[in-house]
């Protein structure tokens, strides 16, 4: 993230921190950035930056949000925004309070492709959605001090990765009627593999699945009345989607400069320059609703943090 911060031209890195000194030097020295911390609140409290990335791992992500606000720093937090729907909201309305821009790093929902898919639902292209299949997977070695195995800082596949399919379906689909989720999981407690079928009285239907013991990814599927939307794996930045309408059959595709968060960077500067405190793109209103879906689906599948 921080390379592509770094390529836009609206963006200055101008500081970074981390828990060492020593540690934040490197990385400053790596990218050219002219100041380094070895505490969060040094850098929130630096006063020529303006706003403050947090990529720090789930469990901290609540912490670390609300430093960075109480310092009167505009907020750009990372997935999941929190562990539990209630932090969300917490972090939510002391930005609003505040007058602070504040978003969660759904960098998915920038993306051109994924814009154009929901465009085109919205416009009635496809006919009325009727479901959505998603999935993102990325296989990692089990390790118990891997963050992604670790109960303390969040670990598991369902925050990590089940947040974007579930971004997904809450845009496509909206508020299920009922949710059902079943899940595989670590020695350390945490899944590894989760699948949540979310349910609307009137037959629509969502499937989201995410796993961290594949590679193998089927990608995203939107299906309507009339047609369908196919985004081939990787869902989170998308080279390619097709949609069928009929006999018609159309292949857009998209490649990104950088590691391709430069839709996601342009859009905060965006806001933050027109003085708005919110991005339309990923609404904190969505982030607070994905969160209450995940919520549902931990308490089903018996999986507690202890941050929580
Ligand atoms: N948008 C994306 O494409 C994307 C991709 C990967 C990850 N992420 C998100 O970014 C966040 C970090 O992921 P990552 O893979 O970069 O994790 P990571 O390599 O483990 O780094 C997390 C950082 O969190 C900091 N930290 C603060 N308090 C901590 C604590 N109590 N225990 C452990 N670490 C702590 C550490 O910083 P210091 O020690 O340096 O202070 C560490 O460098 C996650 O929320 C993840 O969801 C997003």
């Amino acid at each position: 993230v921080a390379t592509d911060i770094a390529r836009s031209a609206g963006s200055e890195l101008a500081a970074v921190a981390a828990r060492q000194a020593a540690r934040a030097a490197t990385f400053a020295r790596s990218l050219g950035i002219p100041r380094s911390y070895g505490t969060y609140t040094e850098l929130v409290t630096d006063a020529e930056v303006d706003i403050i990335y947090v990529a720090t791992t789930h469990a901290q992500h609540y912490e670390h949000a609300l430093l960075a606000l109480a310092a009167g720093k505009h907020l750009l937090l990372e997935k999941p925004f929190t562990l539990t729907a209630q932090k969300a909201r917490h972090v939510i309305a002391t930005a609003r309070a505040a007058d602070l821009f504040c978003m969660e790093a759904m960098w998915m929902r920038m993306h051109p492709l994924i814009r154009q898919a929901h465009d085109i639902t919205r416009a009635g292209h496809i006919g009325n959605v009727l479901g959505v299949h998603a999935d993102l997977s990325h296989r990692v070695a089990y390790d118990p001090n891997h963050r992604l195995f670790d109960p303390a800082v969040g670990g598991g596949a369902l925050l990590d990765l089940g947040v974007y399919p579930a971004h997904l379906a809450w845009m496509f689909l909206g508020r299920p009627d009922s949710l059902h989720a079943d899940a595989s999981f670590a020695p350390t407690g945490v899944d590894t593999a989760i699948t949540m079928r979310w349910n609307y009285k009137d037959g629509r239907v969502a499937t989201l699945t995410a796993s961290l013991l594949t590679d193998h990814s089927p990608g995203l599927v939107v299906t309507g009345s009339r047609g369908r939307i196919v985004i081939p794996s990787p869902i989170q930045v998308p080279t390619q989607m097709t949609v069928t309408t009929g006999e018609a059959e159309t292949t857009s595709r998209a490649r990104l400069p950088g590691n391709g968060y430069g839709p996601q960077i342009t859009e905060v500067e965006r806001r933050i320059q027109a003085g708005e405190t919110a991005s339309p793109l990923a609404p904190l209103d969505d982030t607070a609703a994905v969160l209450d879906m995940l919520d549902h689906a931990r308490r089903q599948i018996g999986l507690g943090y202890p941050e929580q």
